[in-house]
């Protein structure tokens, strides 16, 4: 957690942004919009890992898993809806998609559904630590973007998405702690692996 916090307004560095022009801003839309995209995609394969393992054949919730499973199902809709807006913002300003995507379609299944096996706390040890990373990786994007709109670009879409889908990660990380999460075997190693790996997802994201 960041001390640095007080309410002065600090002049943005106004000149040196102007300088590095229109194709640099292009440049970190382009990044945003590519991790963005890939996180969402993620966290879809994530959510219909844990639901996969949660349900039988049919999509019915196995045994004693109704609520867990229910649960689950809602924070997966609103991945797909999450997913969705990012993919139409990538295809409006043809930006190139990571490389990555068939990594992470079978790495994020394999953790959901790994976490789903290990048990219902497990998974949602899983996805409070999946969303503390996601928090604060779109917290930095909105002070990213409230920099570039000060210096004359501004991304009122994106922005607007970012914001709706920080309050909905929010969500789904308060119901995990509120589900149990942190009562999972082992929750700190759990959680400092899973968040590791999520960083990791986001480094690599952002750059291929
Ligand atoms: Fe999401
Ligand atoms: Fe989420």
């Amino acid at each position: 957690m960041t001390k640095l916090v007080n309410n002065q307004a600090i002049p943005a560095p106004a000149a040196e942004e102007d300088r590095a022009g229109q194709d640099h801003a292009k440049a970190q839309i382009a990044r945003i919009l590519r991790v963005d995209q890939a996180g969402e995609f993620g966290a879809q394969r994530i959510y219909r890992g844990q639901l996969d393992m949660m349900t039988d054949r049919n999509g019915k919730p196995r045994a004693g898993l109704g609520r867990t499973a229910g649960l689950v199902k809602h924070m997966a809709e609103q991945e797909d809806a999450h997913l969705a807006r990012f993919n139409e913002l990538v295809a409006e300003r043809g930006v190139r998609p990571t490389v990555l995507g068939p990594f992470w379609n079978v790495a994020g299944y394999a953790l959901g559904a790994v976490t789903a096996l290990m048990g219902e706390k497990a998974a949602m040890a899983c996805t409070a630590a999946v969303e503390d990373v996601i928090d604060k990786h779109y917290a930095a994007q909105q002070a990213t973007l409230d920099r570039m709109a000060k210096s004359g670009v501004a991304e009122p879409e994106l922005r607007a998405a970012i914001d709706q889908f920080r309050a909905e990660e929010a969500e789904h990380h308060d119901t995990a702690i509120d589900e149990g999460a942190e009562q999972a075997t082992a929750y700190p190693l759990l959680s400092a692996v899973i968040k590791t790996a999520s960083r990791s997802a986001i480094w690599l994201s952002e750059r291929f």
